[in-house]
């Protein structure tokens, strides 16, 4: 999709369709105004006939647009102009998106952002994002698909005397994000009879063949063994699906610099071993892997953006299956750590293959390490669908993650990683336990992984909640890479 800037007057600009907020209240303004000008109030009699709504998001098409160039207007509620956001725009923009998609529509012009309090080029980015997502379809396993969308380029108006420069980073930024969410969507979406830890592979190979600054190496089953990490290798035991230890390298910068390390939950499937879960939504657990999608997704956006920073992605992979050969609840292993686990549940599997990507992260010196998991389901009572739970041992990190969590409209809130929370961790016969109280259970969880990270900066995203959606709309929403990609592009200055 083409996302061409457009600037000059509003009302000239030629279009099949001029898509243009309505705010709340008789009085018209911006873009909307001017195309009421230029048609004698013929907005203005619409809306004082109660035919369009300021309601966030409502969509009214109109076909009469004399003495515009736009063959139609959809007038696309926005609320109260005091409240427009950010948000806002992209709960705008994806509903009129929706409106036209089912038609022919092949272009369309977006004034949605014009002459609005948004900086003109954050807006022309979150409009990129919020195009992509809206457009975003998983098809490819249907035999019969709905036609595709015709809408192939959407012109985002700007005032005249904007900077273009600006915006036109927006845009490249905004489509790197929207690209890397589209992959790490495409990845969650796959069935896990597709998408195995070779598949994975194949993903992070791909990446670092198509772009410069990228390199890419794949351990297998005999490499991990020779790396001690006995904590993976006791996740993967019981299925027969190989697994994979992920190594993605972003080399932006020079070797000196100190990279950040981005480890991702790549479990392709999470029966929960022998301590086996329930058959309901048990489907979901294909989304096990999003952790280690959105690493793949960030990554790609790198690639893409060739910021001059220096970024590892480590990437376990593998099943959690039940079998013979299967991790049985009692069994001690040892981590590449040295330190031993018992394992109390299967299903806390986790921070099993997780605690031995860390410490394997901790040879490339990081200046953190960031891990990210579909951890745990307490994570999702706490927190919903809207936040993620980011559990953090560092202020200065926690600080510019929550930040680019805010700017991205990628959401995390700051859960505790008290010690008091291992306590229930205690173990007669190993170093500890990889399960403890269902109590705080994500704040357990990363109490356990912060057992591995010694000293380093750290971050945990627990993305059990916001990875996907369930129901209707089931499927990845390639969350938290907006929140990664503009943490990672405001790196200096901290
Ligand atoms: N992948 C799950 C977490 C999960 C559960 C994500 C439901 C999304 C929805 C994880 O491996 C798991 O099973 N966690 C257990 C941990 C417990 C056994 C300590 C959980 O949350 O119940
Ligand atoms: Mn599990
Ligand atoms: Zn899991």
């Amino acid at each position: 999709m083409e996302f061409p800037v457009k600037a000059g007057a509003p009302a000239k600009h030629r279009t099949e369709c001029a898509i243009l907020p309505v705010f709340d209240g008789r009085q018209l303004h911006g873009a909307t105004k001017e195309f009421d000008r230029a048609a004698r109030g013929a907005i203005a009699k619409l809306i004082r006939a109660g035919d369009t709504a300021a309601r966030l998001g409502s969509c009214t098409m109109v076909h009469r647009t004399q003495g515009t160039a736009a063959a139609r207007w959809l007038l696309v509620g926005c609320g109260k102009r005091a409240e427009f956001s950010p948000k806002r725009l992209t709960t705008a923009l994806g509903a009129a998106l929706n409106a036209l998609r089912s038609g022919g529509t092949k272009e369309a012009i977006s004034f949605l952002g014009y002459g609005t309090s948004l900086d003109p080029a954050e807006a022309a980015r979150y409009s990129v994002e919020a195009a992509r997502a809206t457009l975003y379809r998983f098809d490819e396993l249907k035999s019969k698909t709905d036609p595709p969308s015709r809408l192939g380029r959407l012109g985002l108006a700007v005032e005249n005397g904007t900077n273009l420069n600006d915006v036109r980073v927006g845009i490249k930024v905004g489509s790197a994000i929207a690209a890397g969410s589209d992959l790490a969507r495409d990845l969650g979406n796959r069935p896990p009879n597709v998408c195995t830890p070779s598949h994975l592979a194949e993903a992070a190979r791909t990446i670092a063949k198509r772009y410069a600054r990228m390199e890419v190496k794949v351990l297998d089953e005999a490499d991990i063994r020779k790396l001690g990490m006995g904590a993976l290798l006791c996740v993967t035991q019981g299925a027969d699906e190989p697994p994979r230890l992920i190594v993605l390298e972003y080399k932006g910068a020079g070797a000196k610099e100190a990279p950040v390390a981005l480890c991702g939950k790549g479990v392709t499937f999470d029966t929960g071993g022998i301590s086996i879960k329930p058959a309901p939504k048990m489907d979901e657990m294909k989304f096990d892997m999003c952790g280690a999608g959105a690493v793949l997704g960030a990554m790609q956006a790198l690639g893409e953006l060739q910021p001059d920073i220096n970024v590892v992605g480590v990437i376990p992979a593998c099943e959690n299956m039940p079998g013979g050969g299967a991790t049985r609840p009692g069994d001690i292993v040892k981590s590449m750590s040295g330190q031993t686990v018992e394992i109390i549940n299967t299903d806390a599997e986790g921070r099993l293959i997780l605690c031995d990507a860390i410490t394997y992260a901790k040879r490339f010196k990081p200046r953190c390490i960031i891990d990210i998991a579909t951890l745990t389901g307490a994570c999702v009572i706490a927190l919903g669908h809207v936040y993620s739970g980011l559990f953090c041992n560092d202020e200065a990190l926690a600080k510019a993650l929550l930040e680019a969590a805010d700017r991205s409209l990628d959401l995390a809130w700051r859960l505790p990683v008290h010690e008091e929370y291992g306590e229930s961790l205690r173990s007669n016969f190993a170093d500890f336990a990889n399960s403890g109280t269902r109590d705080g259970g994500a704040s357990v969880g990363a109490n356990f992984l912060s057992r591995f990270v010694d000293g380093l900066a750290w971050a945990h995203l627990d993305i059990a909640g916001v990875a996907w959606r369930a129901n209707a709309n089931k499927g990845a929403t390639g969350r938290p890479v907006p929140l990664l990609v503009d943490y990672l592009l405001n790196l200096d200055g901290q």
